[in-house]
């Protein structure tokens, strides 16, 4: 008599019954739909390093939120391609900014579906940053740097200027130092109190946002993000930067991009107790449509699998491409 065979294969033997025992469910009431407005735009134009999605018109915008919302996806989160760029990201700001316009025109046409939006200046700067820059005392010349503080007035003025439109809810990708606090504190003082703040909490440096930067035409005309973003070698900053965002009074935290730290959506949802929101970047998504082009491999069986993947981590809410055809798949 030794101890029993372990029959693990029990609970796999018939559909029903691994069914009743699946740990992690993927819905489509857990996804985010990204859409990119392009101001002035007529219509449609595809993304090259992202096929299937496409920057829009106002008018797609809305259409294709009320595709997504028929699907039965809660939210979208709004990119401006503004037609102008200046050094202050001024459009970013602007009433009747690109991202203004478009929230008011969905909110208007589909009250009951979410609007987050994206807020940060790097659509809206000339230079491509995510903030305005500034020559720190003994620079080299010509190595501009991005100046924290300046930034978190302009990112102020977009929170409010975003929720004024009707954003449901403000997502800061900037990471700069103190953005939530700021951020909270206009909000606040403007008397939008009831708008949370999703904060882009561990954003790393990633070359997989390569393809977002050729559609939103937001790749840094010089230099890199790494003096603002993560170090994808770092895990214990990337959870105290998510703890310094939930003292700071953020609603939701982030991670991003998704596949390559699912260890870090783990460790924050561990340490944290917020809604966790994972980013499956462009560059995720392209990978995955150029093998499943390339006839590499499976597209519906690999991206169920990458998002349950994701959810499986500790992921409350996955922004992702691919959101309208998984909810059709799992229709
Ligand atoms: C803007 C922003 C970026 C993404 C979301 N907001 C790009 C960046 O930081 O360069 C990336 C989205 C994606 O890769 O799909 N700061
Ligand atoms: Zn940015």
């Amino acid at each position: 008599m030794g101890f029993p065979t372990t029959r693990m294969r029990r609970l796999r033997a018939t559909r029903p019954l691994r069914g009743l025992v699946r740990e992690t469910e993927l819905s489509a009431a857990d996804l985010i739909y990204p859409l990119f407005v392009a101001e002035g735009l007529a219509g449609r134009e595809p993304i090259w390093t992202m096929p299937g999605i496409e920057r829009l018109s106002i008018d797609e915008a809305v259409s294709e939120s009320g595709a997504a919302l028929a699907l039965g996806i809660p939210a979208v989160i709004l990119f401006g391609i503004p037609a102008r760029k200046d050094p202050e990201g001024s459009g970013a700001y602007d009433d009747e900014g690109i991202v203004q316009l478009a929230t008011r025109a969905i909110k208007h046409a589909h009250p009951e579906l979410l609007v987050v939006t994206d807020l940060c200046l790097c659509e809206y700067t000339d230079h491509g940053h995510c903030g305005v820059l500034h020559q720190p005392d003994g620079a080299a010349p010509g190595e501009p740097e991005v100046d924290n503080d300046a930034t978190l007035e302009l990112l102020a003025r977009t929170a409010v200027s975003q929720a004024r439109a009707g954003a449901d809810i403000v997502a800061p990708s900037d990471m700069m130092d103190g953005r939530i606090g700021h951020i909270r504190e206009a909000l606040d003082g403007a008397g939008l109190t009831r708008t949370p703040i999703m904060a882009y909490s561990s954003k790393f440096a990633s070359a997989f946002y390569g393809p977002f930067r050729a559609a939103a035409d937001s790749a840094p005309a010089s230099g890199d993000r790494l003096g603002y973003q993560l170090d994808p070698a770092n895990g214990d900053e990337a959870v105290r930067e998510s703890l310094l965002d939930v003292q700071e009074g953020a609603d939701l935290l982030m991670v991003k991009p998704a596949l390559p730290y699912l260890d870090i959506i783990r460790r924050v949802k561990d340490a944290t107790t917020l809604p966790l929101v994972a980013y499956n970047t462009g560059g995720e998504y392209a990978m995955l449509k150029a093998a499943a082009a390339a006839g590499y491999m499976d597209e519906r069986r690999s991206v169920l699998e990458a998002l349950t993947g994701i959810k499986r981590a500790g992921a409350d809410i996955i922004i992702t491409y691919h959101a309208k055809d998984v909810a059709l798949w799992l229709k």
